[in-house]
């Protein structure tokens, strides 16, 4: 299949065009490069033997997409979008902006040129907080009020493709609810980059075991998890973005709406992925105990059966694997 894939140059967009390329597809990166880096390219073409496509443009300009669709696709897989939650807060309107608006102008052009087959990156943050008696989560659980705009905008597009499906039973659309996405490939040529401070935990480690910040600090030790800290499903990216190729390939002209938790089914606690970390990188992370972050869950896994069931697909990568890849990255990429 030709996919085009949206925000390809990011976190997630990028391992997905190497597995896209592994499994025999052609992968087109549209990319605004608003939080990515056009080096990312030679890099996967040293992965995958052969440099994708790059049109640099923003979703949003409906102008460019019509230009970019004319090429011909079979499939958009659709990765464009703001992340940050803290940020999210502070410009909720950059944010429904580019997410809510980028996909609205995105499925106008897919529209117009014919393209159905589409497969979304959502998020197990649609589930808001759950009840911890509704662990693991299961895709048919309601999905909850989100706690700030970035999964409201999550919860909202999810929404609209529901809809267009509705109103036009052709589309084909496959929504994936990632867990905790971390790692980086295992070649330590592509992986995580945020600039400046990371927000998030592993990104956040593994610059501690590097020595560039003193410390981690944990966000609560009085959740009710066996050891007090928050629990997450912590799923290596490569597994992700093989997720994307399975659904793509299960799915493609498909009609229908296909939901699709993508995680481990495992949770594990801050503290473990501190010592974990700590063990692959042989380097000491400091840490200490501060007050919980707001917004933050106390614990959520995935029920992971619906994908094996129906994709054929498991994330076999372990938190050892994804802390060793981690720290590779960090390592060698800079
Ligand atoms: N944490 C720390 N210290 C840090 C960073 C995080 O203790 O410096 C803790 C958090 O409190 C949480 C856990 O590590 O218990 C994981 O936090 P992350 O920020 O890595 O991930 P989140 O679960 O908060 O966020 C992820 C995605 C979001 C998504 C959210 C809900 O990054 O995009 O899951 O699904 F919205």
């Amino acid at each position: 299949m030709r996919v085009l894939v949206t925000g390809g140059a990011g976190f997630i967009g990028s391992h997905t065009v190497v597995s896209l390329s592994e499994a025999g597809h052609e992968a087109v990166i549209v990319d605004n490069l608003t939080n990515a880096k056009r080096s990312v390219l030679g890099r996967i073409a040293r992965i995958a033997a052969e440099e994708p496509e790059f049109i640099e443009a923003d979703v949003r300009d409906l102008d460019a997409m019509e230009k970019v669709l004319q090429s011909g696709f079979d499939a958009c897989i659709h990765f464009a979008a703001l992340k940050a939650v803290g940020e999210s807060v502070e410009k909720p309107l950059l944010y429904y902006d580019n997410n809510v608006g980028g996909t609205f102008a995105l499925l106008e052009a897919l529209t117009q040129a014919g393209v159905k087959t589409f497969v979304f990156s959502s998020s197990a943050t649609v589930y808001g907080d759950p009840d911890p008696a509704s662990l693991p989560l299961i895709e048919s659980t309601p999905i909850g009020a989100a706690t700030n705009p970035y999964g409201w905008t999550k919860i909202m597009m999810e929404q609209i493709l529901r809809d267009a499906h509705v109103s036009d039973a052709e589309w084909s659309i496959s929504i994936l609810r990632y867990f905790n996405p971390v790692g980086a490939h295992p070649s330590g040529l592509i992986g995580e980059d945020p600039s400046g401070v990371p927000n998030n935990l592993m990104p956040y480690v593994a610059k501690v075991a590097a020595g560039e910040l003193a410390r981690v600090r944990v966000f609560g030790d009085d959740y009710p998890t066996p050891d007090g800290t928050g629990v997450r499903d912590f799923v290596h990216v490569v597994d992700i973005a093989e997720g994307h190729v399975r659904a793509l390939e299960r799915h493609a002209g498909e009609p229908g709406v296909f939901t699709y938790n993508l995680g481990t089914g495992q949770g594990h606690s801050v503290l473990e992925v501190i010592a974990a970390y700590e063990q692959q990188s042989e380097r000491p992370i400091p840490y200490e105990i501060v007050d919980r972050r707001a917004g933050d869950v106390a614990a959520n896994w995935a029920d992971v059966s619906k994908a094996a069931r129906e994709l054929g697909w498991e994330a076999g990568r372990r938190l050892e694997d994804m802390c060793a890849d981690s720290w590779r990255w960090q390592q060698n990429a800079r």
